[in-house]
């Protein structure tokens, strides 16, 4: 693992349970109707509300340049706004993770715009779009990827000892599983 970049290594980690939530996410059909991407939307903002503190996270905003600037909880509640979707607000819970761990929260929800670009695409067959819905699965101005490296880039240069990376592994772990708790509520399935 060490000749590995944080990043490189969270992604490594994550692989597996990542394809399980793609796979959970997909099989909920969020795009198949307006009425279930209202529950995907749910989802989101139980997401983004549990990680906004992250980007607003001082010793984390000290070492990450232009961090506040990532969160997208704004953009889930306009497309909310414009769908009018109100919070789930039923029995969600609120998971906890000490600064290290939250590097790996922060590599979960800022990598899943990545796969953004599949959902962006199913969510213009149902007349969503940047403009109207769908503003929080948008490209980000300078481009997904280039994007995304450069927050890999910024992630992978903080000072982490390696217990601050098994903190951030365990962190990728636990976002990945209350996402999949969150979309299991809300979309009413069992486990
Ligand atoms: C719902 C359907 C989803 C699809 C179809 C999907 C698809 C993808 C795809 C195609 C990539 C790019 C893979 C690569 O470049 O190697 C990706 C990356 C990623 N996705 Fe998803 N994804 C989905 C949901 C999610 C969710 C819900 C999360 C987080 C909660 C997530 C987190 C990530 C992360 C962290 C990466 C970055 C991997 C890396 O390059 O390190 N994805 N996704």
């Amino acid at each position: 693992m060490s000749e590995l970049t944080l990043t490189e290594a969270l992604k490594e980690h994550s692989r597996t349970t990542h394809d399980a939530v793609d796979n959970l996410v997909m099989s909920m059909q969020p795009f198949a109707s307006h009425d279930n991407y209202r529950k995907f939307l749910q989802a989101q903002y139980e997401f983004h509300t549990t990680v906004n503190p992250i980007y607003h996270n001082q010793t984390l905003a000290e070492q990450l340049d232009g961090l506040a600037n990532l969160a997208r909880l704004d953009r889930v509640k306009s497309d909310m706004k414009d769908l009018e979707v109100e919070p789930f607000g039923k029995d969600v819970e609120q998971p906890t993770f000490t600064d290290s761990e939250a590097i790996g929260w922060l590599y979960c929800v800022e990598g899943s715009n990545v796969g953004a670009a599949i959902l962006y695409k199913e969510a213009g067959k149902i007349d969503l779009s940047d403009e109207f819905g769908a503003s929080h699965l948008a490209a980000h101005p300078d481009g997904r990827m280039p994007h995304w490296r450069d927050v890999k880039g910024k992630i992978d240069a903080l000072p982490v000892s390696d217990e601050d990376k098994q903190a951030a592994m365990k962190g990728a772990d636990d976002a990945f599983a209350y996402f999949k708790r969150v979309i299991r509520k809300i979309y009413d399935v069992a486990e």
